[in-house]
């Protein structure tokens, strides 16, 4: 094999050969793991204090809490579905972490619904520019394979049914816990079609365990990249060096105006792009409302912030950076002046196939060159972070990390800097990361594990 096939093997493989080693781990933790004689692979050091000068990394902490997708929905003995009441397409709006968090969400409702799945539309031409489907980014087959048992999902309805436009619901604007099954059913059961954009914020908790479990199957061992994005992810992945941590900043101009969070020292060009992105109800906050909302953890971190919290995190300056983000972040020098092997997609492929690429596709490289890296820090905890952590989580892979904006405006308030700043970091996300909590996923699909 060569080593570029190799490579891809090893992209293609990895969950498989991962996933075994995931479940033997405990076992061969007991095994090897008896008195005083615990091989170095498996007791990473404790304490940093013990480590020679330099090698003080969060990574090697050891950890107290992990986090793995629980047992209960991976075994298929799920009532089958009470009745067959119809057919629903999920509808999904935005940037493809986006749509992909609401098709998990329409997954759960489906089944919850009884109902008959076709395949999802994702609504992305007016954000994107572009016309691409479910089918474009995702493997229409395995996604049918693997949600079998769970819910219903078809290519093709049956030809009455399939001539008409379904009927449209849309719950995004509903605010509040309400009920699928008192709101939706009665229209499912009067038109046998309809289209359905889920509500944003639901309660998943509240879904009884069949419906729960078809969203965790549905949406961590049901979706993976149709071959030709995955065949362009894995050259990607192939050309990056290794090893290598994948960074998600947010620092772009929207993010910024979104977030009304004012910072000191930005460039004319980044200010001038933030008032530009400013709509009308977004101005910037000020006085004590400022204070409060930065110290809650509001503001996303500047890539200068990033880097300074990186090194407290002791993740050597020298270490391969692929900036997993958009061409919009602002501030970037902060970044790379400390941390100078910094890879983007468009850094790596070629200038033709990259500008040939949808917003989605490039979204999609993203995703799975961070799933697949062997370190994950976010810098913020939107629907890509989400989606990427879980991921790794199935895949156990613990070298994840979302940076605490909390802590950094806490201490940064409280008139810390330089080494003192430093250090208040590393203790804040040590603790974090011991207890599993910068990654910690707010999900019945996962469970923590005490190690
Ligand atoms: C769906 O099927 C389950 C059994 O799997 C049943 O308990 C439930 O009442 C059914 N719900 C609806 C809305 O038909
Ligand atoms: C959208 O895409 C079409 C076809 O690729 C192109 O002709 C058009 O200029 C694009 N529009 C915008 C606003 O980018
Ligand atoms: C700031 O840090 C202090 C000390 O750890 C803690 O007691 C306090 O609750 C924190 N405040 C916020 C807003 O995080």
């Amino acid at each position: 094999m060569s080593a570029a096939a190799a490579a891809g093997w090893w992209a293609g493989h990895r969950i498989r050969v991962l996933l075994p080693a995931l479940f033997l781990a405990p076992v061969l933790f007991f095994v090897l793991a008896s008195p005083r004689s615990s091989p170095s692979f498996f007791a990473p050091p404790v304490s940093r204090e013990h480590l020679p000068s330099g090698s003080r990394v969060i990574w090697a902490q050891r950890r107290a809490v992990e986090w793995r997708p629980c047992g209960w929905w991976q075994r298929k003995a799920m009532p089958a579905p009470g009745s067959r009441n119809g057919y629903i397409r999920i509808d999904c709006y935005g940037g493809l972490n986006q749509l992909r968090r609401d098709l998990c969400d329409g997954i759960a409702v489906a089944r919850l619904l009884n109902a008959t799945m076709v395949l999802p539309k994702f609504e992305v031409a007016a954000y994107w520019n572009e016309s691409s489907g479910f089918a474009d980014v995702f493997d229409v087959d395995y996604f049918i394979e693997q949600t079998r048992g769970y819910v219903e999902v078809v290519k093709d309805m049956p030809e009455e049914i399939a001539l008409k436009e379904p009927f449209k619901v849309d719950c995004r604007k509903r605010k509040g816990h309400f009920d699928y099954v008192e709101s939706v059913l009665p229209t499912l059961l009067e038109h046998r079609y309809i289209s359905l954009t889920p509500a944003v914020s639901q309660r998943r908790d509240r879904n009884p365990s069949y419906a729960k479990a078809s969203y965790c199957q549905g949406c961590y061992n049901a979706l993976r990249l149709n071959k030709k994005v995955e065949a362009k992810a894995i050259e990607l992945l192939q050309v990056i060096p290794k090893p290598f941590l994948s960074l998600h900043l947010r620092f772009e101009p929207d993010m910024v105006a979104y977030t009304r969070c004012a910072y000191n020292g930005l460039s004319s060009d980044s200010l001038g792009a933030i008032e530009a992105a400013r709509g009308e109800d977004r101005k910037v906050l000020i006085g004590d409302d400022a204070r409060l909302w930065r110290n809650r953890g509001k503001c996303p971190l500047t890539p200068g912030e990033t880097a300074f919290i990186l090194q407290a995190l002791g993740i050597p300056t020298e270490t391969n950076i692929y900036l997993a983000a958009g061409d919009g972040l602002m501030e970037l020098e902060g970044f790379t002046s400390v941390y100078k092997n910094m890879y983007t997609k468009s850094s790596l492929l070629a200038h033709e196939d990259f500008e040939r690429m949808h917003g989605n596709t490039k979204a999609a490289l993203d995703y799975y060159v961070s799933v697949n890296s062997d370190a994950y820090v976010a810098t913020f905890f939107g629907n890509m972070d989400k989606m990427v952590t879980a991921m790794r989580t199935m895949q156990g892979l613990q070298k994840t990390l979302v940076l605490s904006r909390r802590a950094f405006a806490n201490y940064t308030a409280a008139g810390l800097a330089g080494d003192q700043l430093s250090k208040a970091m590393w203790d804040a996300h040590r603790a974090d990361y011991v207890m599993g909590r910068g990654s910690a996923l707010p999900e019945h699909c996962f469970c923590e594990f005490k190690l």
